[in-house]
């Protein structure tokens, strides 16, 4: 049994549960729990109540168009402006000098954009796009670490039409490179580096080995100077300075592009079964709305609120709720650049006292991490202004929830544990934080208006207390609308397992598996695909073999999961050596661990490559991966009989207790 078995099972024998604290509740934005009811009857004009929230230039005429199922559109006939919709109008309604995006640098610098500021500078970006010659609908690829210039240059593109491409500053020059020829971005901001644990980052060099294998042409590069004289690095007569540009610009004043709600805001590509990463689609006025909608509704986020999310803008929590919802509602974002470690511990807890943050939302992965190193470190700080806590990414255990409410909570705050995914483009399943108990370890019932459930291989809907998949047979706004060029993927990934086309019904399929509960409570057990989940973020399998075959000397490898006390999962590469290359294993482990790094960066890093004359295979040949987790993960191996070779099962097994 995996460790999270045995935490699920001990929390089903506890059945313990807890009630939302009646200082929470008392001030809470929705309290009234026929909600669920109400959405259900009035399904779909539910979501006028998300699209409410936002501003629009112009009313949309139908919340629901369903046509061209599962191709659905949301708000149709309405226009609007996602930056707008972020910045002009609360400072139209008086709220200029409120505090936007509360910026603390890793050396412990800090900067502070309140949203007159930050419309300012945004403009002044949007009108430097616009002179380098950026259309609407043209694509803008964004390759920047935790900077303020991140969430300023999203929000310039969405001034002016142009959807952006966030690729993470931590992926490697090849991921960069797929990405901007995939996309076939023309336009490209980044940054010359960033700082970790107190060193400088080598960004731009990264950068410019990512260019040089982008297939196309690419305009001017804009590079934000982050670490000034601490990398020394000459401009290519291509790169303008970030600074100086904007500078140029100082007075500009760029109208907001009126957009249709169907219009592209962004893409972000996200790693799928096969080796090719998904440019997931999202929209203006769906998305917007969603990500809004959810922010008031779970995140409970006020315009007074000082609200933290410690992911990175570069995964989509970071843009749903560091840029688009919190800033939608008039919130103050905090953003950090660097690690929860340095300069000690208890930098999370230091920044949370410094801004007395309201609602901090995280990942299972960190949670894990501020265990292990000790409630001494937040007891050395004053949390009191925390009202709410979040978590998002993966499967918390019960105890690292139980840490997390009693150490950072005071028992005082709700925490609502939400499952989502880059492709629902916010929050699906959750507590409801004024409403419902919480049950540890247990993600929460569907969100209002959000028809999931938990199916077996048929689609039959399982009893209480069975596992199965998660499906969900409605649509919703936020949803992604296709793959970027790839109508025919988009269904195949996610519409083909469980719809039934001819009837034109569609059931959208999540690829987790989940189990059900006596109160239609979810919890989520994991990934059903060869898709792995280290500290949060989704990593595809395939995509590390591929890295791992190209390597000269390695014939075969299967890349799977184990189970890791912090990192939810780590990766494990089983690889057969070619013919002549038995005796090289360090040689081929090194080689291996850096064609990771190039192709997808450290995030992938291998917790342990293991060497083997063959990889366990059935009869027919496919190789049984269940088999290889269980190695990686130490657990009991069972029934291997039908193999076609089970001889080498032991002999794996022994080599990675060495190792
Ligand atoms: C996958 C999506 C959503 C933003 C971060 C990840 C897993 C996400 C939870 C949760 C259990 C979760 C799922 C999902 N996941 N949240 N609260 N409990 N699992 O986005 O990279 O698109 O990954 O993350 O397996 O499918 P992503």
């Amino acid at each position: 049994m995996s460790q999270e078995d045995a935490n699920l099972e001990a929390r089903l024998e506890e059945q313990e549960t807890f009630e939302p604290p009646e200082s929470f509740v008392e001030q809470a934005n929705v309290t009234d729990p026929d909600i669920y009811e109400e959405f259900d009857e009035n399904w779909p004009d539910c979501w006028e109540r998300a699209a409410d929230l936002l501003s629009w230039d112009q009313e949309y005429d139908t919340v629901l168009d369903d046509g061209d199922a599962p191709f659905y559109e949301w708000f149709n006939g309405g226009e609007l402006n996602a930056s707008y919709n972020c910045l002009d109008r609360h400072i139209e309604d008086g709220a200029g000098d409120n505090v936007a995006i509360e910026w603390e640098g890793e050396l412990g610098e800090t900067r502070t954009y309140t949203y007159s500021e930050l419309l300012d500078e945004v403009e002044s970006f949007a009108a430097t796009l616009r002179d380098l010659g950026v259309e609407e609908d043209d694509i803008v690829t964004l390759y920047m670490p935790m900077v303020p210039e991140l969430p300023i240059a999203m929000l310039a593109c969405a001034r002016i039409g142009a959807p952006h491409s966030v690729v993470f500053a931590g992926f490697s020059a090849d991921a960069l490179a797929t990405r901007m020829n995939s996309s076939e971005s023309e336009y490209l901001v980044t940054c010359d580096g960033y700082y970790r644990r107190g060193d400088p980052l080598d960004h731009i060099s990264k950068t410019n080995e990512g260019l040089a294998d982008v297939e196309h042409e690419v305009s001017d590069v804009i590079v934000v100077d982050r670490l000034g004289d601490d990398l020394e690095h000459d401009l290519a007569d291509n790169q303008r300075d970030y600074d100086e540009l904007v500078a140029e610009h100082e007075d500009a004043s760029v109208e907001p592009v009126t957009r249709d709600a169907e219009d592209m805001l962004f893409m972000m590509y996200t790693s799928g079964t096969t080796g090719e990463p998904k440019g997931v689609k999202h929209t203006t006025g769906g998305y917007l709305s969603y990500a809004a909608w959810t922010s008031h509704a779970v995140l409970d986020l006020e315009p007074d609120d000082t609200y933290w999310c410690s992911a990175d803008i570069g995964w989509i929590t970071g843009h749903s709720y560091i840029v688009y919802g919190p800033l939608a509602l008039g919130t103050t974002s905090v953003m950090y650049e660097g690690t929860p470690d340095y300069p000690d511990k208890d930098r999370m807890w230091e920044i949370i006292e410094k801004n007395e943050v309201d609602v901090f939302y995280t990942a299972p992965t960190a949670i894990r991490a501020f265990m292990k190193w000790g409630e001494e470190y937040p007891a050395q700080h004053d949390l009191s202004s925390l009202r709410l806590l979040g978590t998002v990414g993966e499967p918390i255990n019960p105890r690292a929830w139980k840490w997390y409410y009693d150490h950072i909570g005071n028992q005082e705050c709700p925490i609502v544990d939400t499952w989502w995914q880059t492709e629902t483009g916010g929050m699906m399943i959750t507590t409801l934080p004024a409403i419902c108990e919480m049950k540890p370890g247990t993600a929460g019932p569907p969100l209002p208006g959000i028809s999931a459930q938990v199916v077996d291989a048929e689609g039959e809907e399982v009893e209480p207390g069975e596992a199965g998949y998660v499906t969900v047979d409605k649509p919703w706004p936020g949803m992604l609308r296709t793959l970027y060029n790839n109508d025919e993927r988009f269904i195949n990934e996610y519409w083909e397992e469980y719809s039934d086309a001819d009837a034109d019904e569609w059931v959208y399929f999540p690829e987790d598996g989940a189990k059900l509960d006596e109160d239609d409570y979810i919890t989520i057990l994991g990934r059903v695909d060869d898709v792995i989940n280290v500290s949060g973020h989704r990593l595809g399998t395939m995509e590390i073999e591929s890295a791992v075959v190209g390597v000269e000397g390695i014939a075969e490898a299967a890349v799977v999961g184990g189970d890791h006390e912090v990192k939810g999962e780590a990766v494990y590469v089983y690889a057969i050596p070619e013919d002549g290359y038995e005796d090289q294993g360090d040689e081929l482990e090194g080689k291996a661990e850096e064609a990771i790094l190039d192709s997808i960066g450290p995030i992938a890093k291998p917790e342990d490559v293991i060497f083997t004359p063959e990889l366990p295979k059935t009869r027919s040949g496919k190789i049984m991966r269940r088999l290889l987790e269980n190695i990686a993960s130490g657990n009991e191996l069972g029934d291997t009989s039908t193999l076609r070779n089970p001889e080498i099962v032991d002999e794996i097994a022994e080599q990675v207790e060495a190792d």
